[in-house]
């Protein structure tokens, strides 16, 4: 159970919405910290670090399946080109108890491409439309796919039309379009996610070009008016670095994006919440930096959060392994804002 009353998924879970995703982030959306984005807003769609085929079939499943029940609706990302193996870590998926199964065509790493999946698998939609009707043959949530655009520097709108017409003949229904191409040779990843130019007008074409389907805007998305914006014309839009780096922004979102009736939680109902996973993550012998270093933009933009950051990142105080330093650090940012704000004031 989390702080605010979260309860584990429900035994009929009604149709998942795409409204507001957070995004996979390798090294980044691990448990803890689909946790700590679950603490902040019960809504969005959360999804996990990319799990490749071969560390499914070949590795430590549980290291790469387990999650806490409170995470729930979590969407599982899988990177694999095999339309056999997909179904089989779609079917492990189902059996863990995630609520999607989400293939991976944007991720432009050389590593990715060497393994034949990630971006390069836009050049092959016919072999992704097998994938996807493989796991969908093999599992009852549903399959999706986040893709780019296109790849490399042809920036023509019918590559993004066929792909996605080609994955809705084989029954896809949701797509997660990161609104940029993937340069394949001689970009970074990282450089991946900021060089290519969004192409907003192209994944609202998408839209309007197949109604029927979920069409779902990703990238360069920072703050809640900017998803607004972007939700006059798709269905959803997914977060990423904005999520990660300024966390707080999640707490609006049940309100302000589902229209629902529900007090937005502070930093501290937020802080307390993460007091109580921690507690119980340390005594399954999780180390508390594991947590915390999720949460140290939670205070951004906010007076005291280079206090907030400096403590969260101290390794003396993190090798204590105490998940009170949490209420301690805001507690410290708080008293160093007072304590300016006196200073100012005399
Ligand atoms: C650290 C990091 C790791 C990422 N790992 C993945 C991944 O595993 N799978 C994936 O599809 N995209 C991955 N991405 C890309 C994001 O999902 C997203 O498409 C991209 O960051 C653009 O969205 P944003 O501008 O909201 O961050 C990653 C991004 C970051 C910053």
């Amino acid at each position: 159970m989390l702080a605010s009353g979260y309860t584990s998924r429900p035994m009929t879970h009604p149709a998942l919405s795409h409204r507001f995703c957070t995004a996979p982030m390798m090294d980044w959306s691990d448990r803890h910290c689909r946790y700590f984005f679950r603490v902040l807003s019960r809504r969005a769609l959360v999804y996990t670090e990319m799990v490749t085929t071969g560390a499914l079939l070949h590795g430590d499943v549980p290291r790469h399946l387990d999650f806490d029940s409170a995470e729930h609706p979590v969407a599982l990302q899988l990177g694999g080109s095999e339309p056999a193996d997909l179904a089989a870590c779609a079917k492990l998926a189902e059996r863990w108890g995630y609520d999607e199964i989400n293939l991976n065509c944007g991720c432009p790493s050389e590593r990715v491409q060497k393994g034949a999946f990630g971006a390069c698998l836009m050049a092959e939609p016919e072999l992704v439309a097998d994938c996807v009707k493989a796991m969908q043959d093999a599992v009852t949530i549903p399959v999706t796919v986040k893709h780019r655009l296109g790849i490399d520097r042809i920036e023509d709108y019918d590559c993004a039309h066929h792909f996605v017409e080609t994955l809705a003949a084989a029954g896809c229904t949701t797509f997660l379009v990161h609104a940029r191409n993937a340069w394949l040779k001689g970009l970074s990843p990282k450089e991946n996610r900021d060089v290519p130019p969004l192409r907003y007008a192209e994944a609202h074409r998408l839209k309007r070009g197949f109604p029927g389907l979920e069409i779902v805007v990703n990238g360069g998305v920072h703050t809640l008016a900017e998803a607004e914006i972007q939700l006059a014309h798709v269905d959803g839009v997914m977060l990423g670095r904005a999520a990660y780096h300024d966390p707080y922004l999640l707490a609006a979102v049940d309100a302000r994006i589902f229209g629902d009736s529900c007090n937005v939680p502070s930093r501290r109902d937020v802080v307390d919440g993460m007091i109580r996973y921690a507690r119980r993550q340390g005594e399954a012998g999780v180390p508390l930096r594991s947590i915390s270093r999720h949460m140290i933009g939670l205070l951004h933009g906010e007076p005291g959060a280079r206090t907030w950051r400096r403590m969260l990142s101290d390794p003396r105080l993190l090798a204590e392994n105490r998940p009170v330093l949490f209420a301690g650090a805001v507690d410290a940012a708080d008293a160093g804002q007072s304590g300016r704000a006196a200073r100012a004031a005399a």
